[in-house]
């Protein structure tokens, strides 16, 4: 695409003001495509990005609902959306790695947002290249989810070969890629929990062991069973109470509530925030390529669908991703 052909207005979405999501989402024709240089950020290399695909995440209903202001404040009106599939339509002029034309995914992030629109302006440290065997559906499903669990078990609870892992929430988005990602780190042994009925799911994805939370409470089937990393995928409430029943001595517990509570002993209790970069996108690609995850994806939307995939997401019980065509 010449830049003669990046059009002025694109379509996307707008939060006009902090409330509920078919309240105050409004499906726009007339927005500004982003212009790369603004006074203030020459410091950095900048891409735009037609997208194609995005998808959505808990935390873009939390931040249109104004519950997670404080962590990550916008000024109205303002475009929500983290995950990005698209294509390079031009480029600052220091970009060194990418290139108009390349096929790109990434995580912009919660505090800049800006996917659930035509174009998007992203710094060129945060997106990567995408898969080669991933189509734009898949892309889009993967970079906070997967980042989320790569860097949960990777950078955070230290995961090594043979390590036993307890992932709590293995059929949402952060728990369907932690599965697959856990295993193919290497861990020995891969317990999850799962509502009734997905089973199945949890197992295709690579679970060795799997638990019914909504019958039975994890920490006592598993109490003594010296697990050396509890991932709570979920943020789910006396998480780290109850894995210290089930944690090794010297055990990790990682959670993606970021609401931090006290290590215990040896015991290490971490609340992990995501950190969007393309080191890790490009680790997460390595691993698409050589098969080690496929995302879960239970449902691609259409554009004008976003209460409907709000709504869905707002009930909490996603398997894997839903997807969203921004445009094809
Ligand atoms: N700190 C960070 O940087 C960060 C990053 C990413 C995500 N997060 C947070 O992590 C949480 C999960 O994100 P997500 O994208 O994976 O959400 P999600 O896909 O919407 O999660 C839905 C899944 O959670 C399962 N679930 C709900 N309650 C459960 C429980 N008590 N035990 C086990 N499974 C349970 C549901 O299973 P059933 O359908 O079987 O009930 C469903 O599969 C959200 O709160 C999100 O905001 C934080």
């Amino acid at each position: 695409m010449s830049q003669a052909e990046i059009p002025s207005k694109m379509r996307g979405i707008l939060v006009e003001d902090y409330g509920v999501p078919k309240d105050v989402l409004k499906i726009k024709d007339d927005l500004d495509v982003p212009s790369l240089r603004r006074s203030g950020d020459e410091h950095e290399e900048f891409v735009l990005i037609k997208v194609h695909y995005s998808s959505i995440n808990p935390v873009d209903y939390k931040i249109v609902r104004g519950e997670a202001r404080k962590l990550f404040p916008h000024d109205l009106p303002f475009i929500p959306g983290i995950d990005v599939a698209g294509t390079v339509v031009k480029i600052t002029d220091g970009c060194r790695k990418l290139k108009v034309g390349d096929k790109v995914w990434a995580d912009a992030g919660p505090s800049r947002m800006g996917a659930f629109s035509e174009y998007v302006k992203l710094p060129e440290s945060i997106v990567g290249v995408m898969p080669k065997s991933f189509n734009f559906e898949q892309a889009a499903a993967t970079p906070l989810a997967g980042l989320t669990a790569l860097q949960g078990l990777k950078a955070h609870a230290k995961l090594e070969s043979g390590h036993k892992v307890l992932l709590l929430g293995g059929c949402g988005g952060v728990g369907s890629f932690s599965i697959q990602l856990a295993k193919g780190l290497g861990a020995s042994y891969v317990s999850t929990t799962c509502g009734t009925g997905n089973f199945d799911t949890v197992k295709k994805l690579g679970a060795d062991e799997f638990i019914d939370y909504t019958k039975d409470d994890w920490s006592e089937i598993l109490k003594g069973k010296d697990f050396d990393i509890v991932f709570d995928c979920v943020g789910e409430k006396d998480a780290w109470t109850r894995a210290q029943k089930v944690l090794k001595s010297d055990g990790v517990f990682v959670t993606t509530n970021i609401e931090r509570t006290q290590d215990s002993g040896k015991m290490k209790n971490i609340s992990m925030i995501t950190v969007p970069n393309a080191g890790d996108l490009d680790m997460l690609s390595n691993l698409a390529e050589k098969k080690v995850f496929v995302p879960l994806i239970s449902m691609v939307h259409k554009f004008d669908d976003v209460f409907t995939m709000f709504d869905h997401c707002e009930s909490g019980h996603t398997s894997g991703k839903m997807v969203f065509e921004i445009r094809k």
